[in-house]
């Protein structure tokens, strides 16, 4: 028999804390002699990366593992089996679990977790198990969300396939059927979509062929599979006319090609499939893909460049690392329907590009702040489009995830 210890971040207010020190549980080791008593002769628990690894699991903390933390301790793997690395446990689908000894729970748990700050991520100890699980198949390989979500696997070493339009394209029935036939995943991840708002506007069908049909028809052929499904939306679904942050019921009014798009392919999704994720989410910044705006407003300022931005339209950017880390969470706990992601913050396009500035070190003068009408675009924009949550902030604040982007932008161009 088999249990597993549900522990989590929760938060009220601006009151962060970890359930397992509450409960005192955390520091328990006895508690391993009452489930061995139970008859549970394998523990399987999550690692909670606010914990261990909020930044990356590179400045990872595994320390507190030698001597806290039972049920981790006891994923650490077998006596005599090479310790378990951090990631695999998240796999809630398919990692192995580990034996306790019923005779010697603490000391055989105990004995293992010695080494596992050694085998922690990317050791080839880490990688076969999680390897010989059923993977997650992520849709939209070479997009920016592709990519971070493949990014953040790796990280957890958690088992995945990063799937290219050539491999799979969502509005092709027959490519959907032969390719979760074949690779049989335990979860999709579809980060594939039409994303060129502007664009959207002179080939609506081709618009529609990726956020409203592809979605619809992975909802379907998931549902069949009773594979759990995560697709996404934006906060281009409302008409900004609510001035305030839109949570998950506020009606949907879209403006624009590109919002309609999205608006017919939640409802498909979920009638298809009510229990897939659907999560709408704000312009992306993120550390490794060059063009978002983040990342060019800096190039621009930096080489001297003027740099134009409207400030009439108030948005939550949100930083694509929080964004995947918080919507994987979210897909391994099961959750269902609309949810709303976010990076917590309300700003324009100008403020934005200021606050990197002068984060950054550079003269923001040559920002251009001007209205969205001078800007010319094709699709009009809601002038007020920032998400909120009826479930909470689950995503660092705005300040905070301009901070780690400059860090973790740094740490990408030291790697390459
Ligand atoms: N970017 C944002 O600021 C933002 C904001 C809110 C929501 N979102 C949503 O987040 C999702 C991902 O956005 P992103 O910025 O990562 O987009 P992206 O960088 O443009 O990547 C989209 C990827 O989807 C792939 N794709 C398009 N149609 C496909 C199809 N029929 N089958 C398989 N793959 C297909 C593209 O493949 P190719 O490389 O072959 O073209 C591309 O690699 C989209 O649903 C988007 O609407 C994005």
């Amino acid at each position: 028999m088999w249990a597993g210890v549900a522990c989590t971040f929760s938060r009220v207010g601006d009151q962060y804390s970890d359930q397992l020190e509450r409960n005192g549980h955390a520091r328990r080791l006895s508690d391993l002699e009452l489930f061995a008593d139970l008859g549970v002769r394998a523990l399987r628990s999550p690692i909670l990366w606010e914990r261990t690894a909020l930044d990356s699991v590179e400045r990872a903390d595994w320390a507190w593992g030698r001597l806290l933390y039972p049920p981790v301790l006891c994923l650490a793997g077998g006596v005599d089996s090479p310790p378990l690395g951090p990631g695999a446990v998240s796999d809630s689908a398919g990692a192995e679990l580990t034996p306790i000894d019923p005779v010697r729970p603490i000391e055989s748990a105990a004995s293992t977790v010695d080494d596992a700050p050694a085998a922690g991520h990317g050791t080839t100890a880490a990688r076969p198990r999680a390897q010989a699980s059923r993977q997650i198949a992520i849709t939209g390989a070479r997009g920016t969300l592709g990519r971070a979500f493949a990014r953040l696997c790796d990280d957890r070493a958690l088992a995945h396939r990063a799937l290219t339009r050539a491999e799979l394209d969502i509005a092709d029935p027959g490519s959907i059927e032969a390719l979760l036939d074949d690779l049989r995943p335990w979860a999709v991840i579809n980060a594939a979509g039409y994303v060129r708002v502007d664009d959207a506007e002179r080939e609506p069908e081709a618009c529609e062929r990726e956020n409203t049909v592809g979605p619809a028809l992975l909802a379907a052929a998931c549902a069949r599979r009773g594979v759990p499904l995560v697709t996404f939306s934006s906060d281009l679904v409302f008409d900004g006319a609510k001035r305030a942050p839109y949570l998950e019921s506020d009606a949907v009014a879209p403006l624009n090609a590109y919002g309609r798009s999205k608006v017919a392919g939640e409802a498909r999704v979920l009638d298809a499939y009510p229990a897939a994720l659907v999560i709408r989410t704000s312009a992306f910044f993120g550390p490794i893909d060059p063009y978002n705006f983040v990342t060019v407003a800096l190039r621009e300022l930096a080489a001297g460049r003027p740099f134009v931005a409207a400030d009439d339209q108030v948005v939550s950017p949100t930083y694509v690392p929080d964004l995947v880390r918080a919507s994987l969470d979210l897909l391994i706990d099961g959750a269902h329907g609309i949810w709303h992601l976010a990076t917590p913050g309300a700003v324009t396009w100008a403020e934005l590009a200021h606050r990197a500035a002068e984060l950054g070190g550079l003269d923001p003068s040559g920002i251009v702040a001007c209205s969205t009408a001078e800007l010319h675009l094709a699709a009009p924009r809601p002038c007020y489009s920032v998400l909120a949550s009826e479930h909470g902030a689950l995503l660092p604040p705005l300040d905070q995830a301009l901070e780690r982007y400059f860090l973790q932008r740094s740490e990408a161009q030291a790697a390459t």
